[in-house]
């Protein structure tokens, strides 16, 4: 059991992904000691370099399914005593969760359940949960609070992310001894600008940032905008993109957050965007601005799933958790270019 000795010990699940890489940087910035726990089935090794290269220190790793309570339980063991959790280990691509559910209910939702029971064994009370803006699926309304209601998923994915909010809604209602914070991501993009680590999907992606950078290295063909026949300004879909490391610091705000909240159990929404909207073609065109180089571009038909447009009111972020977005959408795309070019050289 935790003695409940002050401690700054943070739990990264996931924490060798693209948003739990960065974070894990934040942490240590800010005077936490992260210790991942990744079962690298959706991320490199590698990672762990790159950050020993940004940090100078080598995070402590933890190769495990967070399905595997007793692997679960050896980790909080050995690494206690732990102030709180980030939990961000998950399969997050939305057609991929059309062609393998059982995948992603067991994996998204499975290991959150997991994660509680043995954060309660431990008595390790803070949470912060990844979610994403997929649970508002179309709003009616922009730009989307967090009281925006949320709509029927549009994808087992967002499901998922759904189930794991009311999840911890009854766990809460329960009154089980958790503070939770859900932040509701919406697209995070860009790279660390030391190009040590970045975005590194593991086979072909499927989000925008990634499929330009890799375009314009020559490692695929010519980009394909899905749909030009949208109700928006210049008819392309439009979404809130923010920079990964504005997004991770968020997560470190988080943490200090529950520093000025009472014990009680409680749980906490928060919109993470940079609180304003950008067309597929205006993030094409800032890429080419950031990086100096003319993209290869075409019109497709809509991806089966798209929604036409969605972003996000920030005021409740900036309000209680102090937080402000510091970057900008060329900032991304410069740091997503040469962390592409860096990767091309590794
Ligand atoms: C962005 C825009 C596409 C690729 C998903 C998840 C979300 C979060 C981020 C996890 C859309 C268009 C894309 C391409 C294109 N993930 N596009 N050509 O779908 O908004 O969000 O990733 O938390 O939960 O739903 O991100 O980057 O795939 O697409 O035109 O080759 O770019 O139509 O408008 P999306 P995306």
């Amino acid at each position: 059991m935790t003695s409940g000795v002050a401690s700054n010990r943070v739990i990264v699940t996931g924490g060798a992904g693209f948003i739990g890489s960065h974070t894990v940087v934040e942490l240590v910035g800010a005077g936490y000691e992260p210790i991942i726990v990744d079962d690298f089935s959706n991320s490199k090794r590698s990672v762990l370099d790159g950050l020993e290269a940004i940090l100078g220190l080598r995070v402590p790793c933890h190769v495990v399914d967070c399905n595997d309570r007793d692997e679960l339980c050896r980790v909080f063991e050995a690494e206690g005593p732990i102030k709180g959790v980030i939990h961000f280990a998950a399969f997050k691509a939305v057609s991929d969760s059309v062609s393998r559910p059982l995948a992603y209910y067991g994996n998204n939702v499975g290991s959150l359940v997991t994660l509680m029971e043995v954060m309660q064994q431990f008595d390790v009370r803070d949470l912060v949960f990844s979610s994403s803006c997929t649970v508002y699926g179309q709003p009616d309304k922009l730009p989307v609070t967090e009281e925006t209601p949320r709509k029927p998923a549009a994808s087992p994915y967002g499901y998922t992310k759904q189930i794991c909010e009311s999840l911890i809604e009854d766990a809460v209602r329960a009154e089980l001894p958790l503070r939770t914070v859900v932040l509701r991501y919406f697209n995070p993009i860009g790279a660390h600008p030391s190009s040590h680590i970045g975005e590194l999907p593991l086979g072909p992606p499927e989000n925008l940032v990634p499929v330009i950078t890799q375009s314009a290295a020559g490692l695929r063909g010519q980009v394909t905008i899905f749909g030009d026949d949208f109700e928006t300004s210049d008819g392309f879909s439009i979404r809130d993109y923010i920079h990964v490391v504005d997004l991770a610091t968020a997560h470190v705000k988080s943490l200090q957050w529950f520093g000025s909240q009472g014990a009680a159990p409680m749980r906490e929404v928060f919109n993470l965007g940079a609180g304003s909207g950008s067309s597929v073609l205006e993030v094409i065109a800032a890429f080419e601005n950031a990086s100096g180089i003319s993209l290869n571009y075409r019109i497709g038909e809509r991806r089966p799933g798209d929604i036409e447009q969605i972003y996000a009111n920030v005021d409740k972020a900036e309000r209680m958790l102090r937080w402000k977005v510091e970057r900008s959408m060329e900032d991304a795309l410069r740091d997503a270019w040469n962390w592409q070019l860096a990767l091309a050289g590794k």
